[in-house]
């Protein structure tokens, strides 16, 4: 499923709104992504240096990519589960890295999916797919989701709209885990009481990310409990100025092919988006958060001691 006719009805970005954004070129963003074009927030713990050198920007995003494996607690005989697997960089590591022979991938990019799959990742499977339209033939061991939870409610959305299309992700998720398994999701978040149709958002929404809001931890956290504990929570928000930082500086540094690439027009609107997110993020009015959730011991039925819902079969 994946045009805007099937997916209007659904929360949040339809497949043609990532497409928009996503398929603009991989050889455009290769010029500014570390080279395995990860595309979230890095891990920078212990790192110092320019953010814009390729050899910190990898051990940044690799320090990254191991930290949501292990909290997803993932080892060679798992099976993985990653939502929004992007250009395969989460995938690559799992399989090549930590020996995982069953990783799944989905995404709604065309483009990424295609780079993915030319990869030639043994022991990893990547689809073009909506999470909703998820069929697993059996369990996973864990679940990674970094830089996707955006894309999942949009700016029309009220507060109780966005928490029940979180609600819906959540639900999902616990269905695909086994009791205490855990899905390690990876945000970028609201920390104050800016609206979503106020300038800096309504931008992002309109000239950058289509379809696509952030969410309040108040939000993820309501719309978990019935299916999560939260374990563990990083907020990181400075890690993200410092990664956009990297990737502005190295988007200016490669300008002259990047306009060759995607035209002037194009190249302006990144360079912004990139800038004025690194001073949303240096200003506290956004910030990032990994979040270890763990399900919950047993399923327990709507009229069980805890109140909390059953899972979806
Ligand atoms: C910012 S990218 C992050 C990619 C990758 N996790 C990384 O860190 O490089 C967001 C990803 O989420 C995917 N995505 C967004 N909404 C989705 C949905 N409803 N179902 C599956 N994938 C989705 C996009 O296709 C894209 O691959």
């Amino acid at each position: 499923m994946n045009t805007r006719t099937d997916q209007r009805h659904r929360a949040g970005a339809t497949a043609e709104d990532i497409q928009a954004h996503y398929d603009i070129g991989k050889d455009f963003y290769a010029l500014w992504l570390d080279p395995g074009l990860t595309y979230s927030c890095a891990l920078w713990d212990g790192i110092a240096g320019a953010p814009g050198s390729t050899d910190l920007l990898v051990k940044a995003q690799h320090a990254k990519l191991r930290y949501h494996l292990g909290q997803a607690g993932i080892t060679a005989d798992s099976r993985l589960l990653d939502i929004g697997c992007g250009w395969g960089s989460l995938l690559r590591m799992a399989t090549e890295e930590t020996g995982v022979r069953h990783a799944v991938g989905l995404t709604l990019s065309a483009d990424q999916h295609a780079h993915v799959r030319s990869l030639g990742l043994t022991g990893a499977d990547v689809q073009v797919q909506d999470w909703r339209d998820h069929e697993p033939e059996d369990v996973y061991d864990g679940i990674v989701s970094i830089g996707a939870f955006e894309h999942f409610a949009d700016q029309t959305m009220s507060r109780d709209e966005r928490i029940g299309a979180y609600r819906a992700f959540f639900a999902r998720c616990a269905g695909w885990l086994p009791p205490l398994g855990r899905l390690s999701l990876q945000t970028i978040a609201l920390t104050d009481d800016t609206d979503h149709d106020e300038s800096v958002p309504e931008f992002f929404a309109r000239a950058v990310f289509p379809g696509s809001a952030l969410p309040r931890l108040s939000e993820i956290a309501t719309a978990c409990e019935p299916y999560f504990a939260i374990s563990r929570l990083r907020e990181d928000g400075a890690d993200y100025a410092r990664t956009l930082q990297g990737w502005s500086t190295r988007l200016f540094q490669a300008r002259e092919q990047a306009q060759l690439l995607v035209g002037p027009d194009n190249y302006r609107r990144y360079r912004t988006y990139l800038r004025a997110s690194q001073i949303v993020f240096m200003r506290q009015a956004s910030t990032l958060y990994r979040i270890t959730l763990r399900r919950w011991p047993a399923r327990r039925g709507p009229g069980g001691t805890s109140g909390r819902q059953a899972l979806p079969e």
